[in-house]
C-alpha cells in the first residue's frame, strides 16, 4: 500500500489524535467493561492491519513545507510534532484510557507522580490552596506536604471519608479537592458521589485517583469526578514492566469557572479541551515528564487483560482475608471486602461487591512483622502494588518513613503493619507461603 501523503497523510494523523473522541468510539462505551480493556479506543491499523498500536519509535515527525509545519505550531493543522508533547503511540492509550474511563480525552505522563504534579501544577499557582484526603499514598502526600508548598502552592489535608471536612476547608483559594478512591495503605473508601457534591456546590474541581481500584471496579467520571488519574505503573500495566501515568478530563468540569483561573486563557482557544490544551501545550511540555512510546505500548498491551487479572485479584484478596481474619496469629486484618470493615457499605456500593487486591495485616510489633515478611519465600518484599505477583511491604519503614508519627497516624500506618498486593497466583499457594511464615513470628 503506497504510504499517503499530503492532505491524506494529515487527515490520518488528526483521526489518530482524536481517536478517542469519535462517535464510533463513544458509542462502544456501551459493551461491558471488559471488552473495552480489549478493544477499547484502537482498531487494527490501517496500512499494514497490525493488531496492536505499533510502537513509533521516532523523536520527531517530519514535515513536506515550512508552511506545513507552521500550520502544526500554530494550532490550524492538526500534527504530530514531537514526542515529548505527543506521538502515535501514546495516542493509541490515551484513546483507550479515555474510553475505559467514560472521559473526554487524557494525557500519558512518565509516572503516576508526573500525572498528579501535571494535573496541580496545571491548576493552581503561587498563592492557591488544594484540599486532600489525608490518607493517601505517601508519594503524593510528600508531594502535596513538602514539595508543593516551595511554589507557593499548600494543601489542607482532611479526614478522607468525611465529606463535610472538604466543605469546611473550602475557601476562595481553593483550586482542587484531591482523592484516593481505596487509600494506600489505610484502606479507606471515600463516599465519591458525596465528596463531588459539595465539590460541585462550591464550583472546586474533583480530582480522583482510581489508581488501587481500577476502571474494573468502579470509574470515578460516573459519580461525579472531575478529573481522573492512574499510576499506570499498576494494575494498569499488570506485569509490573514500566512505569506510566495517565490523566483523565471527564469533560465535566467549566472551564470558564472562576477557580479555573490558571487556565481561561486556553479555554478561548480551545473550549471544552482547555485543560487538555493546558498541559499538553504548557506545563507538560515544559515539565517534559513525558512517557516513552515503547512504555505506552506495555500500558496498551497489559490493560487488555485487566479484567480476568482484577477478577482473579479480588477473588483472591477476599479468601485471604478471610482465612486471615480469622487466624489467632495476626492481630487485625483489614480488607474492604470484610463486614468488619468500617467502610464495607460504601465499598460495596461504590464497587459493586469487588473489592480490589489490598489487605493490611498487623501482627503486634514491627519485629514480628519483620520477622514474618523476611520468612515469605513467594510473595516478594517490594514497593509497589497491583502486579500480578503477591507484594508485601512495611509501610512505617518504607514508604511512609518520611512522614511524622501523627502524619502515620491519619495514613493508617503503625509500627506493625504490613501491606498485601494478593496477586493472582494459585490460592492454595499463597496461603501455604503465608501459614509457613505466620508460624515462624
Ligand atoms: C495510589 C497511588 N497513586 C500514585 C502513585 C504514584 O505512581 P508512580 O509510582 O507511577 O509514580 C502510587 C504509587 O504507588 C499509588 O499507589
Amino acid at each position: 500500500m503506497p504510504a499517503l501523503e499530503g492532505k491524506e497523510r494529515h487527515s490520518a494523523i488528526r483521526d489518530l489524535i482524536i481517536a478517542g473522541l469519535s462517535e464510533e468510539i463513544m458509542s462502544d462505551k456501551e459493551l461491558h467493561i471488559e471488552t473495552q480493556f480489549i478493544h477499547g479506543g484502537y482498531e487494527p491499523e490501517k496500512t499494514t492491519g497490525a493488531t496492536q498500536a505499533p510502537i513509533f519509535a521516532s523523536t520527531a515527525f517530519a514535515y513536506e513545507s515550512a508552511e506545513s509545519i507552521e500550520n502544526v505550531f500554530a494550532g490550524r493543522e492538526f500534527g504530530y510534532v514531537y514526542s515529548r508533547l505527543s506521538n502515535p503511540t501514546l495516542t493509541a492509550f490515551e484513546a483507550r484510557m479515555t474510553q475505559l474511563e467514560n472521559g473526554l480525552a487524557s494525557l500519558v505522563c512518565a509516572s503516576g507522580m508526573a500525572a498528579i504534579s501535571t494535573t496541580v501544577m496545571t491548576l493552581a499557582g503561587a498563592g492557591d490552596e488544594i484540599i486532600s484526603g489525608a490518607s493517601i499514598f505517601g508519594g503524593t502526600y510528600s508531594l502535596f506536604d513538602r514539595t508543593l508548598p516551595r511554589y507557593g502552592i499548600t494543601t489542607k489535608f482532611v479526614e478522607a471519608t468525611d465529606p463535610e471536612a472538604y466543605r469546611q476547608a473550602i475557601t476562595d483559594k481553593t483550586r482542587l479537592i484531591f482523592v484516593e478512591t481505596i487509600g494506600n495503605p489505610r484502606l479507606d473508601v471515600p463516599a465519591i458521589a458525596d465528596i463531588a457534591k459539595v465539590a460541585r456546590e462550591h464550583g472546586v474541581l474533583l480530582v480522583v485517583d482510581n489508581t488501587t481500584s481500577t476502571p474494573y471496579l468502579f470509574r470515578p467520571a460516573t459519580l461525579g469526578a472531575d478529573i481522573v488519574v492512574h499510576s499506570t505503573s499498576k494494575f494498569i500495566n499488570g506485569s509490573a514492566n514500566a512505569i506510566g501515568g495517565i490523566i483523565v478530563d471527564a469533560g465535566s468540569y467549566d472551564w470558564s469557572h472562576a477557580r479555573a483561573e490558571r487556565i481561561h486563557d486556553y479555554q478561548k482557544r480551545a473550549g471544552k479541551f482547555a485543560f487538555m490544551a493546558a498541559m499538553r501545550s504548557q506545563i507538560h511540555r515544559d515539565l517534559g515528564a513525558c512517557l516513552s512510546p515503547f512504555n505506552a505500548f506495555l500500558m496498551t498491551t497489559g490493560v487488555e487483560t485487566l479484567g480476568v487479572r482484577m477478577q482473579q485479584h479480588c477473588e483472591n484478596a477476599q479468601a485471604m482475608a478471610e482465612w486471615l481474619s480469622a487466624d489467632s496469629r495476626v492481630e487485625e486484618t483489614r480488607y474492604i471486602g470484610l463486614e468488619s470493615h468500617p467502610d464495607y457499605g460504601v465499598a460495596t456500593r461504590q464497587f459493586g461487591g469487588r473489592y480490589g487486591a489490598l489487605l493490611t495485616l498487623r501482627l503486634g510489633t514491627r519485629e514480628r512483622s519483620f520477622t514474618f515478611l523476611n520468612g515469605l519465600k513467594r510473595a516478594q518484599i517490594l514497593a509497589n502494588l497491583g502486579d500480578v505477583k503477591t507484594l508485601v511491604i512495611h509501610p512505617a519503614s518504607t514508604i511512609c518513613r518520611e512522614a511524622t508519627k501523627e502524619q502515620q497516624i491519619q495514613m493508617g500506618v503503625t509500627p506493625d503493619l504490613v501491606r498485601v498486593s494478593v496477586g493472582i497466583e494459585h490460592i492454595d499457594d499463597i496461603k501455604a507461603d503465608f501459614d509457613d511464615s505466620l508460624n515462624k513470628m
